[in-house]
């Protein structure tokens, strides 16, 4: 008899005691957040989201969002006041590099002045250059569509390294090239805005060349002074797609691609040196590629971690079928007893323990770059964090190399596409009057952290 049952990995919550919980006394405890997301294209008019939020009448402008922008002395301190020693925050190129060649200093002075505040508060700065952000100018030569177009990207991260270095030890390059192309390139939810399968191959170029940047980046800090000990990594999101139905063989096949896409293929590349991106029997072409320096670039991988999601197809629809198959509605199914978040997807943090097994294969250390619960209620964000903590704990108890944790994010922000209704912040904001309120469901990340960092100078 076929079986109906998942047979993704699940514990038994009601037995399990989620205090059970150890992290080594390196371990860092930190929040997350993305300058554009909390500042928004009023602050930042040269970001490509700028033309995105004007393509099409009626969608919410981002306005200044949080306004981070001005107020992030003040939102240093909150971060303080949870008692957190790490703060990952994504820069904004657009700011930095307006015009093509032209440098901001002051937006440059502006970061340092950002990195010293966060120091200055016991914090150490992480920084990402690249979160899904581009600059106009840079949209307009093609983005990563084209490969020759990575040399700009890497000349900002020089420039902003220069300036920085001697501040910020950690350094994310690409937050999430997987996302990036998927959304982009086959969802046509964000910029470009370009939809169907029928773009897989493009997608598999944009995919390879931000790998490829990653790469660069990489290289080019290495042969800075100060690189040789700078830690360079990425974010990558490990969302696992799943059959819903373990005997449909068509879920299973959406899955497998939709995994390839958004984080197998790359974690291939930096295993073995190839990179292979394939749909097959799709129509596709296939996009293969090798360099074996990947597999020596990277003193740490980032996960993003927040769910998996369970693949469930229509009665009679096909894989080419796509206005079927490239909507997002399609990934939201639950099993019974799910305890669904705003977003669709629900709390899984064996999922969290899956990909840090999973992304071990890379053989450097791990930091779990972003995980946090979408919840405007504040109902579930207390629970979500003791059971992710435990399956994070558990995981290093278990042997695994995680150095870090970071809460995504600080406070509510503009969630792309789904603009301000997703809250996603340990601090509640009012986008009116900016007035910032920690929410209580944040009080049991601030008590672990504090625990477990002993950090004490609360004001
Ligand atoms: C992204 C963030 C986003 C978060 C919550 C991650 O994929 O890096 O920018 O806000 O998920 O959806």
């Amino acid at each position: 008899m076929m079986s109906l049952v998942a047979t993704e990995l699940r514990w038994d919550w009601e037995n399990i005691d989620t205090n059970d919980i150890v992290f080594p006394k390196s371990f860092l405890f930190g929040v997350a957040a993305s300058d554009f997301q909390n500042s928004g294209n009023e602050n930042f008019p040269y970001n490509n989201w700028r033309l995105w939020e004007t393509a099409k009448a009626g969608r919410e402008k981002s306005g200044t969002s949080c306004d981070f922008w001005h107020r992030y002395e003040d939102d240093i301190k909150l971060a303080r006041d949870l008692g957190v020693n790490t703060f990952r925050l994504s820069i904004e190129w657009s700011v930095i590099e307006p015009h093509e060649g032209e440098f901001s200093q002051d937006a440059l002075d502006h970061y340092r002045d950002v990195c010293q505040k966060m120091i200055d508060a016991g914090m150490t700065p992480m920084i990402t250059f690249h979160h899904f952000t581009d600059p106009i100018w840079f949209t307009a030569r093609g983005g990563f569509e084209k490969a020759s177009n990575i040399k700009y990207l890497v000349r900002y991260c020089e420039v902003v390294f220069k300036e920085l270095n001697d501040l910020v030890p950690y350094w994310c390059t690409i937050n999430e090239p997987g996302v990036y192309a998927f959304m982009g390139y086959i969802m046509g939810e964000w910029p470009p805005e370009k939809r169907g399968i029928t773009n897989m191959h493009e997608v598999g170029i944009v995919l390879r060349n931000l790998l490829e940047a990653h790469i660069a980046i990489f290289k080019k800090i290495k042969s800075l002074p100060g690189g040789d000990v700078a830690q360079v990594g990425f974010a990558h999101s490990v969302t696992q797609f799943e059959a819903y139905h373990d005997w449909n063989p068509l879920e299973k096949l959406v899955a497998s691609y939709i995994n390839h896409i958004f984080y197998k293929a790359a974690l291939d590349f930096f295993v073995t040196g190839e990179f292979t991106f394939s749909v097959l029997p799709l129509p596709v072409q296939p996009v293969r590629h090798r360099n074996p320096t990947a597999k020596q670039a990277l003193d740490f991988i980032g996960i993003n971690y927040y769910s998996h999601v369970l693949v469930k197809i229509p009665t009679g629809a096909s894989v080419t079928d796509e206005s079927k198959m490239s909507s997002s509605k399609q990934f939201s199914a639950e099993r019974p007893g799910d305890i669904r978040t705003d977003m669709p997807y629900t709390l899984y943090a064996e999922g969290l323990y899956r990909a840090i097994q999973e992304v071990a294969a890379c053989g450097v250390p791990i930091m779990i770059t972003e995980n946090g619960c979408p919840d405007a209620r504040d109902d579930r964000r207390e629970l979500w964090s003791k059971r992710y903590l435990y399956a994070l704990s558990k995981a290093i108890k278990d042997g695994y190399d995680v150095r870090g944790y970071y809460y995504w994010s600080l406070l509510d922000n503009l969630e792309w596409a789904e603009r301000y209704t997703m809250k996603f912040g340990l601090y509640e904001v009012n986008f009116e009057t900016k007035e910032r309120r920690l929410r209580d469901g944040a009080n049991y990340y601030a008590s672990v952290a504090q625990h477990h960092i002993g950090y004490e100078s609360r004001s």
